[in-house]
């Protein structure tokens, strides 16, 4: 599902009730700590399994146990997960309960509010060796301006990763994020769970969740 006809490389997970009451409890201010952490990271796991719907696959014949021989498929790439610090790390947990033995990357932006142009600071990179010849999914649980996004595909970039061999998952996105991060890579994709309203004067997302970082980590 894709309700931005201008970002066509932009996928919702499909819109059910379960989705939906999950993301109204995590937008819920009352809900406690306890329940922020469940709920985010049952989402983490769906959006992480769909993420991996879209990477390539190649048929594959088995025999099964009856003596059938059997057409399939199986994953036809490595893959590697890449987390922007420090919300990103909430969903390494939900990556490597689904892909066991996952090799996952750091990198640490940060905005630079004293800058003009606001422009993000590059802090810390650490990758595998062979990130150049994996699909990457790259995890930030919050699209708002797409600033450190923008940054950390950039980085990628540098290490050798086509921007089609990344998928940006996120939990919540804004439209002024999406726009930003199609433009600017146009074969990467990006998967949802939601598309908010806007961002408002302070860069949070309209209505969001507030500061995931804060309520995920317990640092209100
Ligand atoms: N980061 C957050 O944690 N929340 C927002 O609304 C925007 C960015």
């Amino acid at each position: 599902m894709n309700p931005l006809s201008s970002c066509p490389h932009f996928h919702l997970i499909h819109q059910n009730q379960q989705i939906r009451a999950m993301l109204t409890i995590l937008r819920d201010r009352n809900t406690d700590r306890a329940d922020f952490i469940f709920y985010a990271d049952r989402l983490f796991r769906l959006l992480i399994e769909e993420a991996l719907s879209m990477l390539p696959y190649r048929e594959k014949q088995i025999t099964t146990p009856t003596g059938s021989v059997f057409t399939g498929c199986e994953f036809s790439s490595n893959l590697a997960g890449v987390s922007i610090v420090r919300s990103g790390e909430s969903m390494e947990a939900a990556l490597r309960c689904v892909c066991k033995k996952i090799r996952i990357g750091k990198i640490l932006i940060q905005r630079n509010e004293a800058s003009a142009d606001k422009a993000p600071i590059h802090y810390y990179t650490k990758l595998p060796h062979d990130i150049a010849d994996r699909h990457v999914l790259l995890l930030d649980p919050m699209l708002a301006s797409g600033g450190s996004a923008r940054a950390a595909i950039e980085i990628l970039k540098e290490h050798g990763v086509p921007e089609s061999r990344i998928i940006f998952v996120n939990m919540i996105a804004a439209p002024e994020g999406v726009r930003s991060i199609c433009s600017s890579f146009p074969a990467l994709q990006i998967v949802s769970c939601a598309l908010d309203d806007y961002l408002n004067d302070e860069k949070y997302i309209i209505p969001g969740v507030g500061d995931f970082g804060d309520r995920y980590f317990g640092t209100e």
